[in-house]
Formats: C-alpha cells, structure tokens, sequence
C-alpha cells in the first residue's frame, strides 16, 4: 500500500535529496526502495516502488509530487483544447516505459520467489487530479466535467487509460507477478456516475493486461470510500477487490456474491492503538476475510507516515501465525 516505506528510516536516508519523481524514475533507487519493506516485515509480496502520474510525467504531463500536499498539475486540464493537447502527447512508448520496466526487471530478479505487485491508476482518479490540477476534497470540477462536457470527459479518460494501461502493462511485460488499479477517489461517485462515466474507462485500461491473466497475472482493484460501487469495479474486469477498512470483509464479501477473493481491510488509524486493540482487529479482519473465496491481508489504505515500523513487523508475523 502507498508509503510503506515512507515510516522507515532506511527509505527517508535513501530518498535523502532526490525528488519522489526522480526516484521513481531511477532504477536502481527504484528497486532498493521496493526492496526495503519486504526485508524488514517479512511480508509475502512486494509492491514496485512508483506512483499513479509517473505514466503522466512519462508522456511529457507537466507534474510533480510535492510532499505533505501529493500530485500538483504545471496547469488544470479543463477544457476541450486542454484534452486535444494531452492527446496530442500520443500514447506511452516502450522507450518512454524503459525506466519502469528496468526498474521492475531489478526488483523480480532481486526477490527471487517474493512475487512483486505492479500498480496504476485508475482513469477517474487520474482525471480527477489532472482536472483539479492537484489534491481535491470532493473533486467538483471533474464530477462537473463529465456532465457539462461528457464528450470532452470521454477523451480524456479514454486518453488516461491507455497511457495507464500501458504503464501495467510494461510491469508485467518485465516480470511482475500481479496488478493492481488504483481508483483512489472513486468513492466521491455515486453509482449511476460510476457505471455511466467511469467504468467504461477503467474497463479499457484494465484491457491492456488482459491477455496475461491467462499467464496468472491477477488484476486487483482498490478504492476508497467504494462499499456501494464493489461490484461495478469487479464487473470491469478485476479478479480481485480491494476493500478499504469501511466495510467488514464478510459483508464485502455477501455484497460481491461470495465469489470474489478480497484484499485489505486492516484499518491504517489502529496502527497507533494499544496492540490488544490491534490484534483483535487484524485476528478480526483476518476471521471475516476467511468468508470470502480467498483473502490478500493487507492495509485499509496507506501507511500513516508517523506509524512505527516495528508494528508493521508484528502485524505481518501475527497473520503468519494465525
Ligand atoms: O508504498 C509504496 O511505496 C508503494 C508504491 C506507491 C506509491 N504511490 C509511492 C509513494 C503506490 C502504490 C502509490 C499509489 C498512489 N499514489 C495512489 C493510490 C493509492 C492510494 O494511496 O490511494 C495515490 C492516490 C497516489 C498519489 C500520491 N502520491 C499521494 C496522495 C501522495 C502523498 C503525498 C504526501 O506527502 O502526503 C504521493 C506520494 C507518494 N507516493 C509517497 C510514496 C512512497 C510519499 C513520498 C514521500 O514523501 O517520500
């Protein structure tokens, strides 16, 4: 989940003076990032040390990652000749992708038999960073968007989904095991806008990873704030979901028809309780999961900054044990 690494002390002295974009972008920083949570808590995959606008930055998207705030936009993509000029950047080409997929081909050939999880984007929270042209609250002017010029939100989206596609894509191609699509901001929609604006999109780029689940590659879909839209998200081809720490598994699960597997739903706010409290959330989390035709345990969402990695360790030896 986003910032493992971000509570540990081996990841701030290895970032120490190089932009989180920069560093995304460097192989080998890249690969001994996503190398780091893995040593030290012993946990059973690795995620690839990146960021859902990398695929933006790659096809010349004038952004950055500024820290405590998160993406920011040179400028906001609003109207019809923004989308065209995007556009006009083309899709991602494999030399654009070369860093990443350098990045990832380091990471598998230095976990041996840890499987290594790729990850993007999903078009709507792409979008709704690029519309706003950085962090929103409810991000009102993309869900304004959408209605006021579905045409131009149409391009725009198709737009994203390919350039995010194609990011997956290069992942696998280089040797990760499983996706994941990140539709963080999702959860602002209500269903009818999920199904008429947003799927379709998210169908697409999950289309571009689609002929390697006959290989096995797992495509995974994560939101937030989602309990209404989780079998809209699966209906667009995900194998797997995502469930934030809003939603018990076992109702997740009833919810999805009892045949979906499930990942997450430890919450990240109990990482600071007493670890009697803990404990009886994740043995709690972990009881309700085994509901479900299978169970990826993991965070809610990502790991508050100030968490003490020693935690992190526990929970991970404690789901071992059980
Ligand atoms: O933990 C990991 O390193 C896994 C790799 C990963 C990162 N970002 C690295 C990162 C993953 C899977 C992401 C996905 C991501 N990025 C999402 C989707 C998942 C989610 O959390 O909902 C989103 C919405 C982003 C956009 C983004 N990038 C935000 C909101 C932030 C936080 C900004 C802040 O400082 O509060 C980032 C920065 C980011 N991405 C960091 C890391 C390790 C922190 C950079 C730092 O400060 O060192």
């Amino acid at each position: 989940m986003r910032q493992a690494g971000r509570s540990l002390p081996e990841y701030r002295a290895a970032r120490e003076g190089t932009a989180m974009l920069e560093a995304c972008l460097d192989p080998a920083l890249a690969s001994e990032i996503t190398l780091q949570p893995v040593r030290r808590h012993d946990v059973d995959a690795a995620i690839f040390f990146s960021d859902i606008v990398v695929p933006l930055k790659l096809a010349g998207v004038d952004v950055e990652i500024k820290p405590g705030v998160g993406p920011v936009m040179g400028s906001a993509v609003r109207t019809a000749e923004d989308v065209a000029r995007l556009r006009d950047l083309g899709p991602l080409t494999a030399e654009q992708l070369a860093p990443v997929a350098e990045g990832v081909a380091r990471t598998v050939a230095a976990l041996g038999s840890t499987p290594l999880i790729g990850f993007a984007g999903a078009p709507f929270t792409l979008a709704a960073y690029l519309v706003e042209g950085g962090p929103s609250r409810d991000h009102l002017a993309a869900r304004t968007l959408m209605h006021a010029d579905p045409e131009t939100w149409v391009a725009l989206t198709e737009w994203a989904a390919d350039v995010t596609g194609a990011f997956l894509r290069a992942q696998v191609l280089a040797g990760a095991s499983a996706t994941q699509l990140f539709d963080s901001w999702a959860g602002s929609l209500g269903l009818a806008d999920y199904v008429a604006h947003v799927a379709p999109a998210s169908a697409r780029a999950l289309s571009h990873v689609e002929d390697l689940a006959a290989d096995g590659v797992r495509r995974v879909h994560f939101g937030t704030g989602t309990s209404e839209l989780l079998v809209a998200m699966r209906d667009v081809g995900a194998d797997v979901i995502g469930v934030d720490y809003r939603l018990p598994l076992d109702e997740a699960n009833r919810r999805l028809g009892g045949r979906t597997p499930l990942q997450g739903n430890i919450d990240p706010a109990l990482l600071e309780a007493p670890w009697p409290v803990l404990e009886a959330h994740v043995r709690d989390v972990v009881a309700r999961g085994a509901q479900a035709p299978s169970h990826v345990v993991n965070l809610g969402h990502g790991v508050p900054p100030t968490t003490d990695p020693d935690v992190l360790t526990r929970v991970a030896r404690l789901v071992h044990e059980i």
